[in-house]
């Protein structure tokens, strides 16, 4: 057998040459039988897989989550139960640029867990701000596409962002925390992740609770002004990534502790908000965090290709004691995800080490490309020949709800207080300081005044006027004035 230090080729066939490729003499022409240029040009071109549509540019990380409180009384997932520990992957990202833009952008940033748990793959894929701009799924692709280029120049356009946005007044509360200090974080340590959609946990008795996942930093929230974040984009566009790296390198090892909201599976109908309208939060007065455990980040991956780019999440990884809430986004990324990972990776997604469930796989599921996990005989169910069948007396149906309706498009039915402006206007007055108030405002004025013109900028001025009078008067005088 060749020695390690030769190298082959993929056949793993030792090469003649690495530097020369086979011709006829020395200046005569290449020779097509030179196999080993072919396989390397033709690789060369096939490196790269489709980045995702949306939170293209990103990276990630491996470590573990630990439970530290006994919340087995609100469900009965194995992975929040006393004592367990769980390995995971987390991958980070911005929203709206390519895979080459820059980590400090003024957009949200995804956060994307998967636990590899001892009953499936778990995956909650959350962002580091508890709400959406939009509620239903039918306007994520159009409010994703006027974040991203124009059709003409396919140039990014403030103009056609506030245009979507004044059009969308639900979208005003995630357009506040946009515009806010936390729309560019410090880095991705000093930021929390939330699940932002209500999801329903079960426990051992089958009592249902309506629940939100808060990933609180244990490093402390902090932020980039706009006008560091314009200079890093610049000097270093790799700023974020770089910065998770060179901290697990150096052995420092971020963490985060999780905290629930927990509603009871009965508050909902009357709740004064709409616990399943994703523009809202649950003030944490009347539903206050229950903190479960941390998670840690500690090690790099060994290849962002295999081990990040081609990492698939999917909000429809849910495992038992887990389960969706009726929150129109939610059901609707349950279908997006898996399609988005068949088209952009393969058939066979699920078989690729990073995504590859660490508790086995007993499906029926069989071939297409690249597939090397195969079931045996029997390969159909029902069936007599011992083959694995599904253990409905110990998992039973899935976690859910009453449904009864006719068939319709229509609005979620409001609760007394919904409505647009109410939580953003909060968010403005109560929580903010002036400082950050002041942030504000220059944030929203710098990028109005950033190709944004009528009839878009008027709407934009009464949105502003409708989350806060004030705020929507320091707007306008700092645009016109
Ligand atoms: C990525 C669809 C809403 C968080 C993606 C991708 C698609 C998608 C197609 C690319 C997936 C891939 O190629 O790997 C949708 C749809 C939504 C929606 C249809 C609404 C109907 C949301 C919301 C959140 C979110 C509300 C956060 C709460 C993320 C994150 C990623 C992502 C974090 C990147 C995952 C990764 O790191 O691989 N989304 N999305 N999305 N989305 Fe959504």
């Amino acid at each position: 057998m060749p020695e390690e230090k030769y190298s082959t080729n993929s056949a793993g066939i030792p090469t003649e040459s690495e530097e020369h490729s086979l011709t006829a003499g020395p200046d005569g022409p290449i020779l097509l039988h030179d196999h080993y240029l072919i396989e390397k040009m033709a690789l060369f071109n096939r490196e790269r897989v489709p980045e995702r549509q949306p939170h293209a540019k990103g990276a990630g990380a491996f470590g573990h989550f630990e439970v530290t409180n006994d919340v087995s009384q609100f469900t009965k997932a194995d992975l929040f139960q006393p004592g367990r520990r769980t390995d995971l992957v987390i991958r980070f990202s911005t929203v709206a640029g390519e895979r080459g833009s820059p980590d400090t952008w003024r957009d949200p940033r995804g956060f994307a867990i998967k636990f590899y748990t001892d009953f499936g793959n778990y995956d909650m894929v959350g962002n580091n701000t508890p709400i959406f701009f939009v509620r239903d799924p039918m306007k994520f692709q159009d409010f994703i596409r006027s974040q991203k280029r124009r059709a003409d120049n396919d140039m990014r356009d403030h103009d056609m962002q506030w245009d979507f946005w004044t059009l969308s007044p639900e979208s005003a509360h995630q357009v506040t925390w946009l515009m806010g200090d936390r729309g560019i974080p410090a880095n991705w340590r000093h930021m929390d992740g939330f699940s932002s959609h209500t999801y329903l946990w079960v426990n051992a008795g089958g009592e249902r609770f309506w629940v939100k996942y808060h990933f609180k930093t244990d490093q402390g929230n902090d932020f980039l002004t706009q006008a560091d974040a314009d200079r890093l984009a610049g000097e270093d566009g790799d700023y974020h990534r770089r910065d998770l790296w060179q901290a697990l390198e150096r052995g420092d090892h971020p963490s985060w502790t999780l905290k629930m909201q927990v509603m009871p599976f009965a508050d909902a109908p009357d709740y004064r908000f709409n616990p399943f309208d994703l523009t809202k939060v649950w003030p944490h007065g009347d539903y206050p965090l229950i903190e479960v455990g941390r998670m840690t980040l500690t090690t790099n991956p060994a290849n962002f290709h295999t081990e990040i780019e081609q990492a698939a999440f999917e909000p429809s990884n849910l495992v038992p004691g887990i389960g969706p809430s009726p929150d129109k986004m939610l059901l609707g990324r349950m279908f997006s995800y898996p399609d988005a990972h068949r088209y952009r990776i393969g058939a066979n997604y699920n078989e690729l080490p990073v995504n590859r469930p660490r508790s086995g796989v007993r499906s029926y599921n069989k071939d297409g490309h690249l597939r090397h996990h195969n079931p045996g005989d029997p390969v159909y169910v029902p069936n007599s020949k011992g083959g694995p069948h599904s253990d409905t007396d110990r998992f039973g149906e899935p976690a859910g709800w009453h449904v009864d309706g006719e068939m319709i498009h229509a609005a979620y039915n409001l609760h007394s207080q919904d409505d647009d402006w109410g939580q953003p206007g909060t968010l403005v007055r109560d929580v903010l300081d002036d400082a950050a108030r002041q942030r504000l405002v220059d944030n929203i004025v710098g990028h109005l005044k950033d190709g944004v013109g009528q009839p878009v900028l008027a709407r934009a001025f009464e949105y502003w006027s409708n989350v806060d009078a004030d705020l929507g008067a320091r707007v306008k005088a700092g645009v016109t004035g």
